[in-house]
């Protein structure tokens, strides 16, 4: 049965014009820096950002991880918000590897910091008790606001703050482009900013593997030294740098301008589900308050919410339907719109998640986590 599969943007496959391009790709040895492929997406991407210089790596995570090394000092610490993806689900990369201390500061609906504790958050240098703050991080759609964009008026005031105190700032822009489109910007614009950005190709650009980081000429060249150390120094990668250079193609061509159909797909989505018995707000910072879901709020490719069901139960009766959604942190269920689900999909998926609301009436919603379920 062929599953609609909303678990993650993650899931996409290349595209025809990607995986002609893989198989013609001119390849050389990228740790000697001689494959054609790797460098010209790296220009690409670099041009495309107003940067200096990019560097293809492994992952969303690798792009973080070496920004962080090449940024970073031993003994450091970076401020972000409580629930980015930097701070709670790297596998706390910045402590093993980097050796490196995250402050948490908590997320706001929009996904933005509250910017007087961002000013306040910088560590005493004279304090011999305090590590030193050595970078600011904010993540680019934001997730557990619902893929909220922050836009470069917000990323200016941060840059402003973090460069106030001596400090660069990054953006783990996994999802860069959505906010690109949604905010109908240039990427150097967003980009403008930051002293480093890293955006995934393997998300709703829809390359099978990789992210590409950006920066000065500087920074990228102690990036590419923290790539070689944790492993990430591939050899004849054009034949994935070449996915990445079709995403990255101009207008209608590339991956970038389709991305608006998504968000387009996740409102409609929204919109439905919020008309159906059972789904709430998420809650928290995808929705403040516990009310209906507000399809307004659905700017990208999330929808978030919650379930007035038991909500294994519910997303089981979903799978049995052909229908694929995930669970996400404190109780909720995300669906993402990406390249292969398409508007007539969205009517599909409605009718099937009524359905499954309708066979889990009456089970009960899990207790809140932390809460023993005999409590
Ligand atoms: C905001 C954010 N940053 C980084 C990553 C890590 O990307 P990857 O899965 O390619 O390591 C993700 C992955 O979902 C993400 O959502």
């Amino acid at each position: 049965m062929p599953f609609i599969d909303l678990r993650s943007d993650t899931v996409t496959h290349p595209t025809p014009a990607m995986r002609r391009a893989m198989y013609e790709a001119e390849l050389g040895d990228d740790v000697f820096g001689d494959d054609p492929t790797v460098n010209a997406l790296e220009a690409r991407a670099a041009r495309l950002l107003g940067k200096e210089a990019g560097l293809f790596v492994a992952s969303g995570t690798m792009g973080n991880l070496v920004s962080q090394l090449a940024h970073l000092g031993r003994g450091q610490e970076t401020i972000a918000t409580f629930q980015s993806h930097l701070a709670m689900d790297e596998q706390a990369g910045h402590a093993v590897v980097v050796g490196t201390s995250v402050r948490t500061l908590a997320d706001r609906p929009d996904g933005t910091f509250d910017l007087a504790e961002l000013d306040e958050s910088f560590r005493d240098p004279d304090d011999p008790h305090e590590p030193i703050s050595g970078l600011v991080a904010i993540e680019n759609t934001h997730g557990h606001s619902m893929g909220q964009p922050l836009t470069t008026a917000y990323t200016g005031q941060v840059a402003e703050i973090a460069h106030r105190h001596g400090v660069p700032l990054h953006v783990d822009g996994a999802r860069f482009f959505n906010a690109v489109v949604a905010l109908a910007v240039d990427p150097a614009e967003l980009a403008g900013p930051a002293d480093s950005v890293t955006f995934c190709l393997s998300k709703g650009l829809a390359c099978p593997i990789g992210s590409v980081v950006v920066g000065s000429r500087a920074f990228i060249a102690r990036a590419r030294r923290g790539r070689k150390l944790v492993g990430g120094g591939m050899r004849q990668v054009g034949v994935l740098a070449a996915a990445g250079l079709v995403a990255l193609r101009d207008g209608e061509a590339g991956m970038i301008q389709r991305l608006a159909e998504d968000h387009a797909n996740a409102r409609r989505l929204a919109e439905g589900l919020a008309g159906l018995d059972g789904v709430r707000s998420a809650g928290g910072t995808a929705q403040p308050g516990n009310g209906p879901l507000d399809p307004a709020r659905v700017t990208t490719n999330f929808v978030v919410f919650r379930v007035d069901r038991n909500r294994a139960a519910f997303l089981d009766a979903l799978r049995g339907r052909a229908v694929l959604m995930v669970e996400y942190p404190h109780g909720t269920v995300r669906a993402v719109t990406h390249y292969g689900v398409t508007a007539d999909d969205i009517e599909t998926i409605l009718a099937a998640t009524a359905a499954a609301l309708r066979e889990t009436a009456g089970s009960h919603p899990a207790p809140p986590a932390g809460v023993a379920a005999s409590a």
